[in-house]
């Protein structure tokens, strides 16, 4: 499938019920059927016992699937793990290295790397999230930190034209306190496109699209899609609101 040139990642985590699911990703394609979906992909991240459902409704509406993780091997004795080739069956994208399944999973950046490697070897298009803490911006690590980051999830991908990069503060995820377009813009110049372009030749690394996620709502994607050189959002807390999603898909395809 082609990204376009912007993009709407839904991120539900571990919210919906099956039957909410179903619901919500129900009023989500009413809601975003005049959309055109040639100039922004809609990517839905449900649970994992939510996809095929999510799937098969979406089927027709031009909204593209993706998981929320995956696993490192193919199959085998893994109690509870989903592998990146079932994935592949079901889904065109996956969320990898977001800062809940770093902080609270324990996901190392060594992990993070092999689950690129993962997805890669079967053509799932990956979500990497990098970011920062509060202390390490306030103790001024944050380039240093995104640097590792990145540069240890890319670390012998021989082709990183899939890639998709998410910058999400983690003091921004769920705190109603984005950051600032300078803040963003900054990452973005200074760090994330340098990393980017040393993996890659220029040409292909340029059009890597870059995403910001952190407490994005209706009311201030505007800032972010006109103020900084980003290719769109990673949507948490407002995704699973089927009226803000669909706003932020309309708004981002403007
Ligand atoms: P948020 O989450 O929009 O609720 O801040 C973003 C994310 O975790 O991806």
């Amino acid at each position: 499938m082609t990204v376009a040139a912007k993009l709407v990642v839904g991120n539900w985590k571990m919210n919906t019920s099956v039957y909410q699911a179903e619901e919500l990703c129900l009023a989500i394609r009413e809601r975003t059927k005049e959309v055109d979906k040639s100039k922004v992909t809609i990517v839905i991240c449900p649970p994992f016992i939510s996809i095929l459902l999510v799937k098969d409704i979406l089927k027709e509406s031009g909204i593209s699937i993706g998981s929320q993780n995956t696993f490192i091997d193919t199959s085998g004795a893994f109690t509870g793990e989903v592998s990146a080739s079932m994935l592949s069956d079901i889904c065109d994208f996956v969320i990898i290295g977001h800062s809940e399944r770093r902080r609270i999973f324990l996901e190392t950046d060594d992990l993070i790397n092999k689950k690129m490697q993962a997805a890669f070897n079967v053509g799932l298009k990956p979500i990497l999230c990098v970011g920062e803490t509060l202390q390490e911006r306030d103790s001024h690590s944050s380039e240093s930190v995104i640097q590792r980051q990145l540069e240890t999830a890319l670390d012998g991908i021989a082709d990183i034209s899939s890639v998709i990069v998410a910058y999400e503060p983690i003091w921004a995820i769920g705190t109603g306190k984005p950051a600032t377009p300078q803040i963003i813009n900054d990452v973005v110049s200074s760090i994330i496109r340098p990393v980017l372009n040393d993996n890659s030749n220029k040409a292909i690394s340029e059009k890597n699209p870059i995403l910001y996620g952190g407490s994005v709502t209706p009311e201030n994607v505007g800032d972010f899609l006109n103020g900084c050189d980003i290719q769109g959002v990673l949507v948490g807390g407002a995704s699973i609101n089927p009226i803000q999603f669909s706003h932020i898909v309309q708004l981002t395809a403007e």
